[in-house]
Formats: structure tokens, C-alpha cells, sequence
């Protein structure tokens, strides 16, 4: 095929390590594969709004396998603000057509999680070649079994797990460790089994606080003075479950909140134990990427490419079993993936004698 194609490339909503992986995976298919020119945008819809962006040449995809964050850049840039005219006066989905339009872009690659999904969607309707790439260290978009970016995050909560264990132990305390995960508690569940966690607390499932109180003495009886708590960043109990949203997330948003920090604080206050929080916060999106991830985003970025080739737009790519796929975006866009109670992974972990903090 002799038509030079013009890919447009952007990275969009947090990052996570295996976003270059993929991008490099995007790029060295397409100059493998066919004829091509590669534009990176800047910090993601922002750049596609403002027409900030730069031809990129070949090297710059070399030596970004192991790199951590992203080289385009990355913005958080809300869906629902998309499609509104706010104070800049700027019509942002028309600019983005148009900066697509004046790069004659055959086709965009955003890689991104359910915001990024949403906004890709809306572009394909919007006429233009658009194919998602799903990132997140949360693991909640639907239609993939994992996203890139989640097995590192496990892989490092997991190493933050292992070392609160042994000061734990030593201490005979209470170490409640706060996992990234605000609506899907996917990274928590992981790395709380991986970590041989005693309580995974998950947004999924609204605890009580009394059942982990339970099991804190139930250990404490066995002669284990310690207990490991893996807490979701948006772990709720069940009280919080019934707020009005808007007053839970009000309540989170103050500064001195935060999900891990409550049930310590609950747990010596019943208990008159030591309890302490750990948030590791951010570390868990940053550095390079595992092995699996390395593997998966190549793996998607490939895929991305040979959509390029074939001429297929409007999907996503994901994985399926041990096979990569795709996904039409209106199928998928948007729709969180969160952890059924009845999910294989809870029954195990409940099989292994982890508490959730309910029944
Ligand atoms: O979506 C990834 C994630 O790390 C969530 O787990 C977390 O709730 C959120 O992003 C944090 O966002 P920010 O990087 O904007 O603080």
C-alpha cells in the first residue's frame, strides 16, 4: 500500500506505567507494517483542543520500553465538560475536529481509561478514525479482562504490603494500607491476596466496622497481635454507603480525610489498639513498567497498528482470555468495570479466610 497514512497519538486522564511501552508498540508496528507519519499530541485532549503538537520521528520511540509516565504528556480533561462552552468560550469538540482535520490525521490513537474512552467514543460519532488503547492501574474498563498499568500497580502495592508485614509483625500493630482505587477496588483485591492481607476492604463492598474489629481480636486470640488491612482509596462502610453521594464525596474531599486513616481511627478507638494508616498514594502509578505490563501494552499497541492497516475505527482494544481483541467503543466507552460480589477472586479470597468486613 503506497498511501502514507498520518496517525494522531495522545495520552489522556492519569498516567501509568506502559503507556510508552505502548506507544512504542503503536509506532514501530505502523513504520514495520506501512507507510507512515506519526504526530504526538501534548498532554492529551488538551493538546487536540489547542493544537499542540509535534511530528515525531522515528527515534524518539527508542529506548521508552522501561519508561515510566508518558513522553506526549497527559491531562485530565472531564467528559462532562467536553461538550459544554464553559468560561474560555471555546467549542472544545469542534477545535479537536478541526486540529484533526488541519493535521489530516487518517485516524487518532488515545490511550486512556473510561473519561479518555468516552470522549473517543464521541469523536468517532463525531465522523473521526478513532482507536482506544485502555490504561489504568484500576483495571475498570469494560470489555478488557486487564488494562496495562495494572499489574505493575499490583506488583508495587504488593512490595509496599510485604514491607508494612514485618514491621507489623514486629510491633504487633494494626497497619491499615491505603491501595489507589476510587470506585473499583480491583488493585486492592490483587495486591491485598498478593500481599496476604487478613481484611480487604473494597468500594464494592460496604464494610462494617465492627467485623473488622472482629477479626483484629480473633487474630489477637490466636496469638497474632498483628493485622494487615488492605483499604481501597474509596472503601466505604456501610453508614457511608447510605450518605447522599454528594455529602460522602464532600466528606472525602476534606483535606485530613482519607479511606485508611477512618478505620484506624475507628479501630483504636474500639479497641484501644495501635493502629496506623500508610497511603503510598501516587507511587503506584510511577516507574517503569513489569514484564506482564511491558508484554500487554506491546501487545495492544501492535494491535492498534494492524487496526490502522485494516482500516478498522470505532473500538477498543482489549483482552480476551490469552487473545487480543477489539471492542466497538460505543459498546464499551464509559461503562466502569467494577468487582461483582460474586466475583471468582472474592470467593477465593474468602475461601483463604480474608474478611471483607461484612457477614
Ligand atoms: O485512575 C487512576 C487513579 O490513580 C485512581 O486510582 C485514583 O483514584 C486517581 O487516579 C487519582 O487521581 P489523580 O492522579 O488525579 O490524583
Amino acid at each position: 500500500m503506497s498511501m502514507k497514512r498520518r496517525i494522531g497519538i495522545l495520552t489522556s486522564g492519569g498516567d501509568c506505567p506502559g503507556l510508552n511501552a505502548a506507544i512504542r508498540g503503536v509506532a514501530r508496528a505502523s513504520y514495520e507494517m506501512f507507510d507512515c507519519e506519526i504526530i504526538g499530541i501534548h498532554d492529551g485532549y488538551r493538546g487536540l483542543i489547542e493544537g499542540d503538537y509535534s511530528l515525531m520521528n522515528r527515534s524518539q520511540f527508542s529506548g521508552i520500553l522501561t519508561l515510566g509516565g508518558t513522553i506526549l504528556g497527559t491531562s485530565r480533561t472531564p467528559f462532562r465538560d467536553m461538550q459544554v462552552i464553559g468560561e474560555d468560550k471555546v467549542d472544545k469538540v469542534g477545535a479537536m475536529k478541526k486540529t484533526y482535520r488541519d493535521l489530516k490525521l487518517d485516524c487518532l490513537v488515545t490511550l486512556g481509561g473510561n473519561g479518555t474512552h468516552k470522549t473517543a467514543n464521541l469523536l468517532s460519532e463525531e465522523g473521526l478514525n478513532v482507536i482506544g488503547l485502555p490504561k489504568t492501574i484500576d483495571n475498570d474498563i469494560y470489555g478488557t479482562d486487564f488494562t496495562f498499568g495494572f499489574h505493575t500497580a499490583i506488583d508495587i502495592a504488593t512490595e509496599v504490603i510485604d514491607r508494612i508485614h514485618t514491621t507489623a509483625a514486629s510491633h504487633g500493630r494494626v497497619m491499615c494500607i491505603e491501595i489507589m482505587g476510587n470506585k473499583a477496588g480491583w488493585l486492592t483485591l490483587y495486591s491485598g491476596v498478593a500481599g496476604g492481607a487478613d481484611v480487604i476492604l473494597i468500594p464494592e463492598i460496604p464494610y462494617k466496622i465492627e467485623k473488622v474489629a472482629d477479626i483484629v481480636e480473633a487474630r489477637a486470640r490466636n496469638n497474632k497481635g498483628f493485622t494487615i488491612i488492605a483499604v481501597a482509596e474509596g472503601a466505604m462502610s456501610k453508614e457511608d454507603a447510605k450518605m447522599k453521594k454528594k455529602d460522602r464525596e464532600t466528606r472525602r474531599a476534606s483535606e485530613h480525610y482519607s479511606a485508611s486513616g477512618e478505620v484506624a481511627r475507628q479501630l483504636r478507638e474500639m479497641l484501644g489498639v495501635e493502629a496506623r494508616s500508610v497511603v503510598p498514594g501516587h507511587i503506584q502509578r510511577g516507574g517503569t513498567p513489569s514484564a506482564y505490563d511491558r508484554v500487554l501494552s506491546s501487545q495492544f499497541g501492535v494491535h492498534a497498528a494492524e487496526l490502522i492497516r485494516d482500516e478498522i475505527y470505532g473500538v477498543s482494544v482489549a483482552l480476551r482470555g490469552n487473545s487480543i481483541v477489539h471492542n466497538p467503543l460505543k459498546e464499551i466507552a464509559g461503562i466502569p468495570k467494577l468487582v461483582p460480589e460474586d466475583h471468582q477472586m472474592v470467593t477465593i479470597a474468602k475461601h483463604m479466610g480474608i474478611s471483607f468486613g461484612i457477614g
